[in-house]
Order: C-alpha cells, then structure tokens, then sequence
C-alpha cells in the first residue's frame, strides 16, 4: 500500500488585519488582556464579498501552482470548516464550482479545530486504498461574521479569525516518507462546552426572533473547561502518535498544533517537554482560525524551511465536540 505525501500546501487570509487595539473600540477590551490571556494581536477579517470558498478557492490556487498542477488534476476534495456559508449543502460543492470543477466528489468535514486532522485521516485512508489520487484537503473558517462584536461576546470575539489553508495530497511509494498514522478521538459530554445552538434542527422553528434575542446563534465557550482539557488531551495524543510509530519526542523535528491559545501551546509544549525550536506557533498574527489553522501554520514553517525531508512532523488539534487528533508524518 502506498503511504499518502503532502504535494503541496498553501494558504490565503483576507487582506483585513484587525488589531486588538481595533477590537478595544467595539467591546470592553484591551490590547494588554488580549496578549496576556491568548498571545494573540492581530487577526484577519473578511470585507464585503468574500466568504470561506473565495479564500480556499485562492488558497487552492496557489497550491496547484506551486505544485505545477491544473485543478482537472485534483480527484476529490475533502473540506473541513465549522463555518460554512450556507446552512446546505456543504463548502465543498462550492469549492469545487469556483475551480471550475464539475465530476470530482466534495465531502464536508464538520470537526471544528480538529477538522484538519480529521479529513487528513479520511484523505490518508482513501490514498491508501488507491480510492482516490490527488486529494485537495481544506480548512477554511470565516469567524468574523459570526462573532458577538459586542463586551457580552468578548470572551469569544477576540480570538477568532479567519483563513483558509490547504494541502494537497497524494501516494508516494517511498515507504520510508509520508503519513505514519492518525489519531482521532471525540467526547460528546463536553459538547455543549463549546457550541453554536442555533440555527439548529433540534429547535422548531430552527432559527426565530427569540433564538437571535437570545444569542444562540453565537458560539458560547467554558473557556475554562476547554482550555484545561485542550491542555491535558493534546500531549495525550502526540503521545497516541508517538507511541504507534516507536518514537519520541526527541525524534519530533516540528510539532504542529492547532493554534488555540499560546499559553494552551505552551502548556502542551511543556508537558511533552520539546525546544522552542521544535514547535510551530503564529496565533500571535492570526487567531484562532479553527479548521484553518493548522494548514496555515504548516505552510509558514514549510516557507521558512522549517521541515525536510526525512524530518518527523506531528500535528496536534484539540476543540469542539470535544473533539482531538493527532497525526505523524515523515516529512
Ligand atoms: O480552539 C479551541 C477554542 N477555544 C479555546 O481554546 C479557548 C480556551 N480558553 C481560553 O483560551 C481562555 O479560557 C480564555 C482566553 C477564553 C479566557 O482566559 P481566562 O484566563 O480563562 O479568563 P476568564 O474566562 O477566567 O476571565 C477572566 C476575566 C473575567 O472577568 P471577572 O469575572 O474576573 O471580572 C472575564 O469577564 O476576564 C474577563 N474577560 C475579558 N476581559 C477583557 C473575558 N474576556 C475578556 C476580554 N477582555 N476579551
């Protein structure tokens, strides 16, 4: 069985950078809060026009080129987002519209921060099997427009950003490269720890007045609760991943985890007990972009040639649902 190599990878991020200075004038907040509690002091919004499929569509963009492919190149798409852009259907068909693409499938990956991992594990599977060839895998999240922009949402608006990064992926029969392993894992208990209510079809009628007045249709978080737990489960995982490969955290040249919180970062860089120079960090210019946020921070270290060949990379996510993953590649 071929193993599943990263041909190319890519990201694109509205042009919009919101400051913590800029979020001080809408919500009862300060620059020195923001840094302190999440390491974070920028992020970017989207303006007027686009949406999650205009910043994959150019996230794709640059990936097939960098690639040398055309998008009649790509057999399927895997697109991981929590914020679509329409209720129905998926972000994929979208995507795929937008590439000019009509007879490839499109499915919609709905893990919330761990989506990138999730549909790198669906991807892996179908590459494996030889299902599928050249598989364009997407986390893309537009968060802006769905944050209360106002002090009762500040808890929740000054993290989140929004992007779009992308890999594409396909067999190698190197088989001493490629992706080891992934490890997925989900915890239903925790799901109202961090959710967006409503519109929702548990609700009759879905979406009214009285659910907006409501504010059940703003992502509500036990920051508290998810930070502790992101902190314990993500090492678990690396753990997960290392144990099934026969490695150590010695042998990671760069871990990769979802950018939530630099001090989660920190805490999960600690408990692992890695160098500075074997973790991967950016929330600090872009947020918290959920799905998104892995692919770009995996597209950053790759321009700055943090990984090559034969270098061992891990990736870590942990969010809602609870839900958590982690992968191994040899790089
Ligand atoms: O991808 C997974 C998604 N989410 C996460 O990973 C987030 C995980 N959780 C966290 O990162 C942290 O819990 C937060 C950054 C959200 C909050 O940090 P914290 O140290 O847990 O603060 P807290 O929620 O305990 O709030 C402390 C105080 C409260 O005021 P009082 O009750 O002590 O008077 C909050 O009302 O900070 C207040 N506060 C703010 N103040 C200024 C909450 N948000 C803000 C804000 N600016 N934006």
């Amino acid at each position: 069985m071929p193993r599943t190599e990263f041909i190319a990878t890519a990201f694109h991020v509205p042009e919009r950078v919101v400051s913590n200075d800029d979020l001080a004038q809408l919500m009862d907040t300060s620059d020195e809060w923001i840094v302190q509690r999440s390491g974070i002091k920028t992020r970017y919004w989207v303006s007027d026009g686009e949406t999650g499929a205009s910043l994959a569509t150019q996230a794709a963009r640059k990936a097939l080129a960098k690639a040398g492919m055309r998008a009649a190149d790509l057999d399927c798409i895997v697109y991981c987002t929590c914020t679509p852009d329409h209720f129905e259907p998926g972000n994929g068909v979208f995507l795929e519209r937008e590439l000019g693409l009509t007879d490839i499938p499109a499915i919609d990956v709905r893990n919330q921060c761990s989506g990138f991992i999730y549909g790198l594990s669906v991807a892996d599977a179908w590459i494996r099997t030889g299902q599928y060839r050249r598989i364009l895998l997407v986390g893309a999240e537009v968060h802006s427009r769905g944050l209360d922009r106002t002090t009762r949402g500040r808890d929740t608006a000054v993290l989140f950003g929004d992007g779009a990064g992308v890999a594409i992926l396909g067999p190698t029969d190197d088989p001493a490269r490629g992706v080891l392993s992934t490890h997925l894992f989900a915890d239903g208990r925790h799901a109202e720890d961090l959710w967006v209510d409503a519109p929702g079809l548990a609700h009759d009628p879905y979406i009214s007045e009285e659910l907006i007045r409501q504010g059940k249709h703003r992502a509500v978080m036990d920051g508290r609760e998810v930070f502790k737990s992101a902190s314990l489960l993500m090492p678990q995982s690396v753990a997960a991943a290392l144990a099934a490969n026969g490695l150590a955290p010695a042998d990671i040249t760069l871990l990769v985890p979802h950018q939530a919180n630099l001090r989660i970062i920190e805490m999960v860089q600690k408990a692992i007990g890695l160098r500075d120079d074997q973790v991967c960090t950016n929330i600090q210019k872009y947020g918290n972009t959920t799905a998104a946020s892995i692919p770009i921070a995996l597209d950053e270290a790759l321009c700055n040639g943090r990984l090559k060949r034969g270098d061992l990379l891990v990736l870590t996510a942990f969010g809602s649902g609870f839900t958590w993953a982690s992968a191994a590649v040899r790089w």
